[in-house]
């Protein structure tokens, strides 16, 4: 039972039970009409055909939160923190722009640029893929892991774990240690170019499997992992080719750049200005 003390606290139940109640709409409409055949399942349809779900409205509402707010605010904080990367980074910027000009942007005069972007393209997009891992790896939108216990005793690397321990991991501290990043606190994608000296620790070593894990890893793994990529991609490549981005006030370029992820109750402002620009 939960006793609602403040204005804020009673507004915070109306708008949980407008999210759940506009949820729960949604589950009777699909109810009255299920995908016919042929239509790709969606996750929903899934649940309403799942034995442990079918018949429980409040944990299929459970499961749709879960998915649409670790997939909105983790996607929404890692493409802003790109944007603000490629702005603070012209090398990175200018590298970016002619990869996806010789490989995404190739459509003929006139045409939008974007027209030519496909799934397959995307796949083949390998800077890109060093940028959206250096921004994921320098600001994980994730911070720490959910809590995790150990179903046994461990004794892991000397430090006895009881059972009743809460373990959380650390990811932002994970991808900043020092003796696994060369200049760590640098933003540079060629940290995952197999070819560049980045790309080993600062003694000259493979990194560890697991210094860098922005989705978690195990049992536990993101399960939108791939999507997210792609929609970066897409995102990213949508607004580069149409803007052209700077900062509102040209100070912010040579200030370090503001955190930006999914833990902060107040979330950062950086306000972008934007220019039209055909590529
Ligand atoms: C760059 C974007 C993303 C990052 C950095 C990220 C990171 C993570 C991490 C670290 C976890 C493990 C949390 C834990 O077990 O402690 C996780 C779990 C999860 N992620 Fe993501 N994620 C991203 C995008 C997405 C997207 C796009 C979706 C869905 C479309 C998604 C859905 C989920 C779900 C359903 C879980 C499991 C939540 C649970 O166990 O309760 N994530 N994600």
């Amino acid at each position: 039972m939960f006793a609602y003390y403040t204005k804020e606290d009673r507004e915070l139940l109306r708008n949980v039970k407008a999210v759940r109640d506009y949820c729960k709409q949604i589950i009777n409409d699909r109810r009255a009409n299920p995908l016919k055949d042929g239509e790709t399942a969606d996750l929903l349809s899934i649940l309403l055909e799942d034995e442990v779900y079918h018949n429980n409205d409040e944990v299929i509402v459970d499961e749709c939160i879960t998915f649409f707010l670790a997939g909105s605010q983790t996607v929404k904080a890692t493409d802003g923190n790109i944007l603000i990367h490629l702005i603070m980074n012209d090398d990175v910027r200018a590298k970016l722009m002619n990869e996806l000009k010789s490989q995404v942007f190739t459509s003929a005069n006139g045409e939008d640029p974007l027209s030519s972007l496909t799934y397959e393209k995307i796949q083949d997009l390998s800077y890109f893929s060093m940028v959206f891992n250096e921004s994921l790896r320098l600001e994980p939108p994730v911070i720490f892991s959910g809590v995790m216990k150990f179903t046994e005793q461990q004794t892991l690397e000397g430090v006895n774990i009881a059972r009743t321990d809460n373990i959380i991991v650390n990811l932002h501290q994970l991808h900043h240690d020092p003796d696994q990043w060369i200049d760590s606190e640098r933003f540079l994608p060629e940290r995952f170019d197999p070819e560049s000296k980045y790309y080993l620790t600062p003694s000259g070593q493979r990194r560890h499997p697991l210094a860098f894990s922005p989705f978690l890893g195990g049992k536990r793994i993101c399960i939108g992992k791939t999507f997210a990529e792609i929609v970066a991609k897409l995102v990213i490549s949508g607004l580069v080719s149409r803007l052209e981005f700077e900062f509102a006030d040209p100070k912010q370029k040579f200030e370090p750049k503001i955190l930006l992820n999914v833990d902060q109750i107040v979330q950062p402002k950086i306000m972008l200005k934007a220019k039209a620009v055909k590529i």
